[in-house]
Parts: C-alpha cells; sequence; structure tokens
C-alpha cells in the first residue's frame, strides 16, 4: 500500500505530515509567497492547531518550513491572516523604519468540561520575514465573553483611509473593524444576518476591492466561507458584490436582487475548496488577487483515505471582478504562473466526438499531472462527459449537461468512496451562469484531485479523488448527438 506514490499531489501543496485545514497568513514579500495553514502536527486528523508553514516563489512549488506558531495558555491557534506592517505602524519592528510582518489570529480555548470555546483575537510579530513569530504580550487584542463563534480574523490596509480594517467570522454575520496600529480595534458594523446562504456557521471571511472589468471602477468583494450549507452539501465559499463607505458594507443594488433571484454566488461549485482568502501585499498591476483554499470538504475531510498526510491545497488563483448583462462575477483562474511548467503533447482543432471517443493514453502523457484547454464554439451540444478512467474499472466523469444547463462532477466510481457516506453519493452540479455561445475550458489535473474553470473562470469546480491505480486514459462521450471540439490542448506540468 504505496499512498505516497498513488495520492501525494505531484503539485499541489501537502504537509509533508498530519493533519492541515484552511489556509492562513498569505502574504507576499521580497519575492516569497507566504502560506501558513491549520496543522494538527500530532495526527491525521483534526486537534490542537498550529500554523504551519510553507513558502514559494511562485505560488506553484512549495517548501515547507518549521511550524510558525504554537498554542499558548490563551488557546490554540485558530484561522487568521497576515500582514506587512510597511510603516510600522504597530511599533513592533525592529527599528522605527523596520517593517515587521504582523499575523492576527484567534485564539481558541476549549471551556473545561463544554463544547463551547473561548474565541479571542490576537497578534504575533516577525522581524525575519515571517520565519519565526513572538506573541504580542497584550494579547487578546479583541476579548469576548459572549459570542460562541468569533473568529478567522482577516486583515487588509485601506489606502483610502489610512488605517487597517478587519474582518471576523461571528456565527451568522461578519464584523467589520478599523485600527491604527494592529493593536488598538475599534467595532465599525456588521453584515449579512438573514443574506446569503446560512445553511451553517460563517466561518474564514475576506474583504477587498476589485476594479470591475479591469477598469477604474471598483467594488468591494466579501468572502463569506460556510459549513455546513454548500450548494453541493457540507463546507463552500460564498461571495457578496458592493459598496463600503468607511463604516458599513452595503450589496450593490444590482447584485442584492440578482442574489435574492437566485444565490449561485459561490467561488467554486464543487465540495473541494473551503476557507479561501487572499494574499496581502500582493496585489497584480490589473488590480486582481491572488487566492487559494483547502481541498477537501469538513464532511470527509478527516476520513480520506491517506494515512501520512491528510488534505492538499487547491492551485493558486487570480481572482477578478466580471460585469456583463448577466450582472455581477467574479471569475477565478489558475495564476498564470502554472504555464511557465508547461510541455505541449497535444494540439488538435476541429476533434469530432461521437460515441464515446478516447483522446489520449497515458503512453502518450501522464494524467496526474496535467493541464488541459479546450474550446467548443457555437455551444449547442446537449451534453458531453469527460472520462478519466484506469484498467481497475475506476472511472471520474465530468462534463455538462443541457437539460439542466449545468455542469458536472460525478465520482461515484472513481476509486475508493467508501470512506464517507458524504463523499460520493451524490453528482456535484453547478449551473451554467455564462451564456457565451462560446465554451471554454481550464482542467487541471493531479493525482487525486481536478479543478474546473469553465467559461474563463466563471464557474469553477474543485474536487479530490482516490482512484485504486491511476488514471491512464482520457476519453469524451457525446450526449445524443455527436458534435465537434474545435481546439484542443494537452500540457503535462513539469513542477518538481
Ligand atoms: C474553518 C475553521 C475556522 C477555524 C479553523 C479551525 O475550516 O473551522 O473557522 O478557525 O477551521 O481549525
Amino acid at each position: 500500500h504505496n499512498e505516497e506514490a498513488l495520492y501525494r499531489p505531484n503539485f499541489h501543496f501537502t504537509p509533508q505530515k498530519a493533519w492541515m485545514n484552511d489556509p492562513n497568513g498569505m502574504f507576499y514579500y521580497n519575492g516569497y509567497y507566504h502560506l501558513y495553514f491549520q496543522y494538527h502536527p500530532e495526527s491525521n486528523v483534526w486537534g490542537p492547531m498550529h500554523w504551519g508553514h510553507a513558502i514559494s516563489t511562485d505560488m506553484i512549488s512549495w517548501r515547507e518550513l518549521p511550524i510558525a506558531l504554537y498554542p499558548d495558555e490563551l488557546g490554540t491557534i485558530f484561522s487568521g491572516s497576515a500582514v506587512v506592517d510597511i510603516g510600522n505602524t504597530s511599533g513592533l519592528g525592529r527599528t522605527e523604519k523596520a517593517a515587521p510582518v504582523v499575523a492576527m489570529y484567534t485564539s481558541s480555548k476549549q471551556l473545561e468540561g463544554t463544547d463551547n470555546w473561548k474565541q479571542t483575537q490576537s497578534i504575533a510579530y516577525s522581524n525575519d520575514e515571517g520565519k519565526t513569530f513572538t506573541k504580542f504580550e497584550g494579547n487578546p487584542v479583541i476579548d469576548n465573553d459572549s459570542l460562541k463563534d468569533f473568529r478567522d480574523p482577516k486583515v487588509a490596509w485601506d489606502e483610502e483611509r489610512n488605517r487597517w480594517i478587519m474582518v471576523l467570522a461571528a456565527g451568522d454575520r461578519i464584523m467589520f473593524y478599523e485600527s491604527e496600529n494592529l493593536k488598538n480595534w475599534k467595532f465599525l458594523s456588521d453584515f449579512g444576518q438573514g443574506i446569503g446562504g446560512h445553511g451553517g456557521v460563517w466561518e474564514c471571511p475576506d474583504f477587498f476591492k476589485l476594479p470591475v472589468n479591469g477598469g477604474d471602477d471598483y467594488k468591494w468583494v466579501l468572502f463569506v466561507s460556510i459549513n455546513p450549507g454548500g450548494p453541493n452539501g457540507g463546507s463552500a465559499t460564498q461571495y457578496f458584490i458592493g459598496d463600503f463607505d468607511g463604516t458599513q458594507f452595503v450589496m450593490d443594488p444590482e447584485f442584492a436582487e440578482d442574489l435574492a433571484k437566485d444565490h449561485n454566488y459561490w467561488i467554486d461549485f464543487g465540495k473541494d475548496n473551503y476557507a479561501g482568502v487572499s494574499w496581502s501585499n500582493a496585489r497584480r498591476k490589473d488590480g486582481s488577487k491572488l487566492m487559494l483554499g483547502w481541498m477537501s470538504n469538513w464532511q470527509y475531510a478527516q476520513k480520506v483515505p491517506t494515512e501520512t498526510w491528510r488534505s492538499a491545497m487547491t492551485v493558486a488563483r487570480k481572482v477578478q471582478l466580471k460585469k456583463d448583462d448577466n450582472g455581477y462575477r467574479l471569475v477565478s483562474n489558475p495564476v498564470k504562473e502554472l504555464e511557465g511548467y508547461r510541455s505541449t503533447k497535444y494540439k488538435k482543432e476541429d476533434l469530432l466526438i461521437s460515441g464515446e471517443t478516447k483522446i489520449v493514453d497515458s503512453k502518450v502523457i501522464t494524467l496526474s499531472s496535467t493541464e488541459i484547454k479546450f474550446e467548443i464554439s457555437d455551444f449547442q451540444t446537449s451534453a458531453f462527459t469527460f472520462k478519466l478512467s484506469n484498467q481497475q474499472g475506476d472511472m471520474l466523469l465530468f462534463g455538462y449537461d443541457k437539460t439542466n444547463n449545468s455542469f458536472f462532477i460525478d465520482r461515484s466510481k472513481s476509486g475508493k468512496i467508501d470512506f464517507s457516506e458524504d463523499f460520493a453519493s451524490k453528482k456535484t452540479k453547478a449551473p451554467r451562469t455564462s451564456s457565451n455561445s462560446t465554451l471554454t475550458g481550464t482542467i487541471i489535473l493531479d493525482k487525486t484531485s481536478v479543478e474546473l474553470f469553465y467559461d474563463q473562470g466563471e464557474t469553477v469546480m474543485t474536487e479530490i479523488f482516490f482512484p485504486n491505480a491511476p488514471y491512464d486514459t482520457l476519453s469524451m462521450i457525446a450526449g445524443d448527438e455527436d458534435f465537434t471540439i474545435n481546439h484542443i490542448e494537452i500540457h503535462k506540468l513539469n513542477v518538481n
């Protein structure tokens, strides 16, 4: 039983050993993207949380570093964020002008003899660019005696008002705060009661502005992870688009109307992208933000068939805001750094798909470190299915079905599935929201994950799977009629 060979992702981040959940404290500084993560080093299930740490120069190839934050008398270290304090507003820099990295996280302490936690917010600072942290002696910086759920602070610099702003999750709403120095925090407002999905507790928010269609206008975007209550069960991340007057976040009226009609504003409709947040200090020139998420779901994350480590992160993604006749949409796509690892193995124009048609097998290209791009112009076909299969009879199916105008993933025969009832009992669905006559898709494959970006990232689906042997054949299956793929190219991704 060699789970390393079979299941350790080729290029998605995993810890060498033990349990991981949410990405934390992501920031960019001096050439390095930092990724901290919820980590339980003693076990392969969730437990007393630490912050593990990894770095990368391109968000694709990662190096794991020693644990950055350990539990203390205020509690274990739950999710949070980190910023580069460029002006040393905190005074925690080694010298007056130094820029410390300041992490803000939730100290979570189980109340003896109960299932409840006391959750307060703490900070820690680093004067070696995020390698080691010192806890601030005035912790907690935000105390709490009344709220059961009060966690996951995400801090950002508010350039319009020259101050820090922070959002955190408080059960059924997001609370907004401001600070001059990262140490003293003032409550501003809250948002969310009765708005959006409330099938579970709200967690891991993020709040930033994005240009609309890459232009001069911008809107504020609020990410809210929710567990359970995702569109396909378990955990998922919804978003809201609006305006912020410095105190209160208010949904854009058009967005609010669309949301009330049909809440299909999810960063990812697959079951395995949770708690995703953006890198701070890493905004791209085009105004886009960069993010990644935890590639699992609380429904079964602690039972997946890997023993040495548990969970991986999604591929890093660029997030943009689009507006057209169908209203606002967040779009996300793999970061362009991934393209640097490509070597092209297969390319075809006008490929006819008739019944089940084999496209490639592992003699042409490995299907576990792979990027596939395709385009169907004049998209009218009633259905199509991509099929990844192996000699064992395992298969992963994903595609499109016109009867409900939605994309799907079916992992019911994908390999090991019986570790959880919730893993493969239902097909995952995602509505096609774009009305473009051309359908484009990008498919990112690793040993145990597929990430689908349809319509330039307007509909995204991420899911994990555990085949009994590597998938070695990629085919496509037509619906009732044959159809033509106008362009398909397949790249090997040579990461590591
Ligand atoms: C989300 C979450 C956070 C919390 C952390 C604990 O997955 O529940 O709200 O801070 O995980 O590990």
